[in-house]
């Protein structure tokens, strides 16, 4: 596991920055002050109780939620959905429960990926080629004719990924994506990413519950509750009791807690 981006890759323009960024929902302060800045080839895993934020932080730098204060630069423009198509992919939280009454095979819903309101009455075969890469970069070749609503978790899981490859896009943002998935269905998933970062251009921002997981791949570890109470290389990533003393909040238990009983520390 490699740690950091190389040299020339610092040398880049981030692909993020984040200065300063408060976002309100519902009259609440849901982010305040987050500072954040990604460079390409990173794999970040975001972490964080339930209700921290997590998401809210996503659909901000997808420009679906506008920041209250502060502000977002990604490719250094601000969010735009409309010019994202072909550079950011997104996993959303449960993008594999697809309704049971969705008829679509691994292919068809893989091409999805490649329509953009662009592109959606001139599709051209060109896109057919995209659509095979992608499926093989998450292996699911042999499968790629079966309905969806036949495959298992992880393969769906994969499917979906596979969407958000077919675009092409160089940063992909993934949220939950381990959820559902057994023990070895999430490895070979956390391996793909691993793969698609070091060896297909990929800088990957993935928020997991899976503390465990997401440990043993991501480079960079960020905790966020409201605001971000750690930002650094995973190995430094403080133990839980440290960071609960952080945010002030004190042992409900005279004995310590087993990280397995805090909800949000579950392996899912
Ligand atoms: N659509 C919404 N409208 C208003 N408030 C919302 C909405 N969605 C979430 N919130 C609030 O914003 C806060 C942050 O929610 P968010 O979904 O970003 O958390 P999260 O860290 O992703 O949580 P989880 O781990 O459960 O997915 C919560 O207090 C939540 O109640
Ligand atoms: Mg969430």
């Amino acid at each position: 596991m490699e740690t950091k981006p190389t040299d020339e890759e610092c040398c880049d323009p981030p692909i993020l920055e984040v200065n300063n960024l408060s976002v309100i929902r519902s009259g609440k302060i849901v982010l305040k002050d987050v500072d954040l800045t990604i460079q390409k080839g990173e794999f970040i895993g975001l972490v964080g109780p339930n209700g921290s934020g997590k998401s809210t932080l996503l659909l901000s730098l997808l420009g679906v939620l506008k920041p209250h204060n502060g502000s977002i630069s990604i490719y250094g423009d601000v969010p735009n959905p409309r010019n994202f198509f072909g550079r950011i992919g997104w996993v959303s939280q449960a993008a594999s429960y697809l309704p049971r009454q969705v008829k679509l095979t691994v292919r068809e819903l893989v091409k999805l990926g490649t329509i953009s309101g662009k592109n959606m009455f001139s599709w051209s075969d060109g896109s057919n080629e995209k659509v095979s890469r992608a499926i093989e970069m998450v292996g699911l070749e042999d499968v790629e004719n079966v309905d969806v609503s036949r495959l298992s978790g992880g393969q769906r899981q994969r499917a979906v990924i596979a969407r958000a490859l077919a675009t092409e896009a160089e940063f992909i943002l993934l949220d939950e994506p381990l959820v559902g998935m057994d023990r070895d269905a999430r490895n070979s998933l956390l391996k793909l990413l691993d793969q698609l970062c070091h060896h297909a251009g990929k800088t990957i921002l993935m928020v997991s519950h899976d503390l465990t997981a997401i440990r043993q791949t991501a480079h960079r570890m960020i905790f966020l509750e409201e605001k971000i109470w750690f930002d650094g290389p995973t190995n430094l990533f403080p133990d839980l009791d440290i960071l609960a003393d952080l945010r002030g909040i004190t042992p409900a238990h005279d004995s310590p807690i087993q990280i397995q009983e805090i909800p949000w520390a579950e392996e899912v």
